[in-house]
């Protein structure tokens, strides 16, 4: 009997065991954060058959979100059913049937396996979020956050699901870039890690990890050459026009660093750079420019303001 009883404990707690070290298959998905990311990352949880319910500050921003979403979803079907209109038609509004919106994330996220932060970059507010719905969220549900600059540890602690927390970094536009950065804190479990690879590769992008460093890979390569490009053009060196057909044709980069650089948004860059010079300043790879400061300030933005580097139409 005492045998029968602690095998029957040894076996059930072995299941149990089995249990916990279970990944999460996750089903359904919030995404808090309605624009340019939030909204992307929404779009391609549906069309892979997640339920999602996307969440924003107003209904009006929403609606934004929302149409933007059938929009961008009409023109991959148009590439991906040119021969089957009506198989893609059914696709677009299969794919819209999955996303519900909702301006109260407190409401919502009781259902949900998993949280999606795409709000704007700013730690306290990112913090405030998260410590909200950490009271509200279910035991099981992995939080994650899109952050392209912040340290996800710290966003990690200001909840009490330190093991439950990562960073799924994006790229922009979500539904065309391929590639994810699943961050892995030194507190997120691996079980937590490992699902939110698999749910990378559900939404169908190709994952890598990297541990919660400024950048990640791609931000910890790329801000710095862009920024060397532009120490190049201050000193006078080469202009930038030459300095982007350089790298399109001698390194076969698509765009340019300038021409990137007004694609991303000179206010972002800026921030970026800014904040790891305060975390490193004796970095040199990360020492602020004058020429992007004063561009800035005079809110040449790049592409969405209509003049950066370039000036556009
Ligand atoms: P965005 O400005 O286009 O969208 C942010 C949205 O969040 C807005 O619609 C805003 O109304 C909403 N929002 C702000 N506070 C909120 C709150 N407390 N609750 C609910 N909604 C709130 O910004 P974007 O570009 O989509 O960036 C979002 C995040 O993704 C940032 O953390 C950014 O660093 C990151 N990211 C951005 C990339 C980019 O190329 N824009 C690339 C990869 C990551």
């Amino acid at each position: 009997m005492a045998f029968a009883t602690r095998h029957f404990v040894r076996a059930a707690s072995s299941t149990a065991a089995t249990a916990a070290a279970k990944k999460l298959i996750v089903k359904h998905v919030t995404v808090i954060g309605g624009g340019l990311m939030g909204a992307g990352i929404a779009q391609v949880a549906a069309a892979s058959g997640h339920t999602v319910v996307l969440v924003d500050q107003s209904d009006e921003i929403l609606k934004k979100s929302t149409k933007g979403i059938e929009e961008s979803l009409k023109r991959v079907t148009k590439k991906k059913f040119a021969d089957k209109p009506e198989a893609g038609a059914e696709f677009v509004e299969k794919t819209l049937k999955n996303i519900t919106t909702s301006t109260d994330a407190v409401a919502v996220v009781h259902s949900t396996d998993l949280v999606i932060e795409a709000i704007v970059e700013n730690q306290e507010i990112k913090n405030e979020l998260f410590k909200r719905l950490d009271k509200f969220a279910p035991e099981h549900t992995i939080f994650a956050s899109n952050t392209s600059s912040l340290q996800i540890t710290q966003l990690a602690n200001s909840t009490t699901r330190q093991d439950r927390f990562g960073g799924l970094h994006f790229f922009n536009p979500v539904p065309m870039m391929k590639l994810v950065e699943v961050i892995k804190t030194p507190m997120t479990s691996q079980k937590t890690f490992e699902s939110l690879v698999d749910f990378s590769k559900a939404v169908g992008k190709s994952p890598v990890s990297c541990k919660d460093t400024p950048g990640f890979i791609v931000n910890r390569l790329l801000v710095p050459y862009m920024m060397e490009a532009v120490r190049l053009f201050e000193r006078g060196d080469a202009s930038k026009e030459d300095i982007d057909v350089a790298m399109k044709l001698g390194a076969g980069y698509p765009m340019g660093p300038f021409e990137l650089l007004d694609y991303v948004g000179l206010d972002t860059s800026k921030y970026i750079i800014d904040g790891w010079h305060s975390l490193e300043p004796d970095n040199p790879l990360f020492a602020p420019s004058p020429l992007l400061n004063k561009l800035v300030e005079e809110k040449k933005l790049g592409k969405k303001t209509g003049e950066g580097f370039y000036k556009y139409k």
